[in-house]
């Protein structure tokens, strides 16, 4: 039986399979505004499972494949066996002998990776403490919608190098832009963490003024990720200084986007007159979430595709 491809983080795919599924993306979305009617996955099951809370993941991914002709079935940690300690081996085997893709959202990456390793089925990651490669997807996607090619340009990540962040790091390597981070003092970037190949694409500052200086795109994400919660202290003590506000969008180019993955919390990360104010686009950005991820759903599935 031939590997299926996986999208476990960003690199899994190639420069030339995210322009595909751009173009895709940009179809799919025109046919659903459309009312098109488009079920080149009817009688395909997606299997999403959570082991963390989610809103847009979920929806997106499910409303996403319904379009398509398909069905999603949703699983949690609480309600299955694997709650109760089964081998995350074991249940992909069984899970992939049932369904046509999998996608998870998990705690390490090395959870989603083994469950991969023994799955006969694509594998989606839907969120682990390393990687938010659907999210990237769909900010990427909704960056060009706005302003055109990324290569050569800026983002400013301000705030915490997590999931998102190592994201954009990996991003910003393979589409060739670059990412200015700055986060405060012990939470800085760790590169292996991140699976980037080198440090020629971001650039680290103390000041997260000195970051957002002259950005094309300002983005950044809660002060503490799920899984976390126990630095929840902490973390809103020393990521104080870090949020986007309007005079930070002043410095960065006049015409720069906001985005924020969400959920947001207005008054630590952000303020409520960027999210809320004219530069944001945080609704497309969510929004896109659904109609990268048909595109990503339709590859995995069918492969290039050119109806
Ligand atoms: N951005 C995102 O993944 O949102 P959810 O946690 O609601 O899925
Ligand atoms: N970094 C956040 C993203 C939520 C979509 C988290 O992992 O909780």
């Amino acid at each position: 039986m031939p590997t299926p491809k996986h999208f476990l983080q960003f690199k899994d795919l190639t420069r030339e399979e995210f322009a595909y599924l751009f173009e895709r993306t940009r179809i799919i979305k025109s046919r659903f505004q459309g009312y098109e009617r488009y079920w080149p996955l009817a009688d395909r099951t997606l299997v999403m499972i959570f082991e963390k809370a989610s809103t847009r993941t979920r929806l997106s991914f499910e409303a996403g494949m319904q379009q398509l002709g398909g069905s999603a079935i949703y699983l949690n940690t609480r309600d299955t066996q694997l709650g109760r300690g089964e081998p995350v081996e074991d249940a992909a085997q069984v899970i992939s002998r049932m369904c046509d893709a999998v996608m998870i959202r998990t705690f390490e990456q090395e959870i989603i990776e083994r469950f991969a390793r023994n799955s006969r089925v694509p594998v989606i990651n839907g969120l682990t403490n390393e990687y938010h490669p659907c999210q990237i997807l769909a900010d990427i996607y909704t960056f060009v919608e706005h302003r055109g090619p990324i290569q050569g340009r800026t983002v400013a990540w301000i705030g915490d190098s997590n999931n998102v962040c190592n994201t954009w790091l990996q991003a910003a390597e393979l589409l060739d832009f670059n990412v200015h981070v700055s986060t405060p003092p012990g939470y800085e970037v760790e590169p292996e963490r991140a699976g980037l190949y080198g440090n020629d694409h971001y650039e680290q500052f103390a000041d997260p003024m000195d970051a957002a200086r002259g950005a094309d795109l300002v983005t950044t994400d809660v002060w503490t990720s799920m899984g976390f919660e126990a630095e929840n202290e902490a973390r809103s003590r020393d990521f104080q200084d870090w949020q986007v506000d309007a005079e930070m969008m002043r410095i960065a180019k006049s015409d720069a986007l906001f985005m924020h993955c969400l959920p947001a919390h207005r008054g630590e990360e952000v303020s409520a007159d960027v999210i809320d104010g004219p530069q944001s686009v945080v609704w497309d950005e969510a929004g896109n979430r659904m109609h990268t991820q048909k595109a990503l759903l339709e590859y995995l599935l069918l492969g290039r595709v050119d109806s």
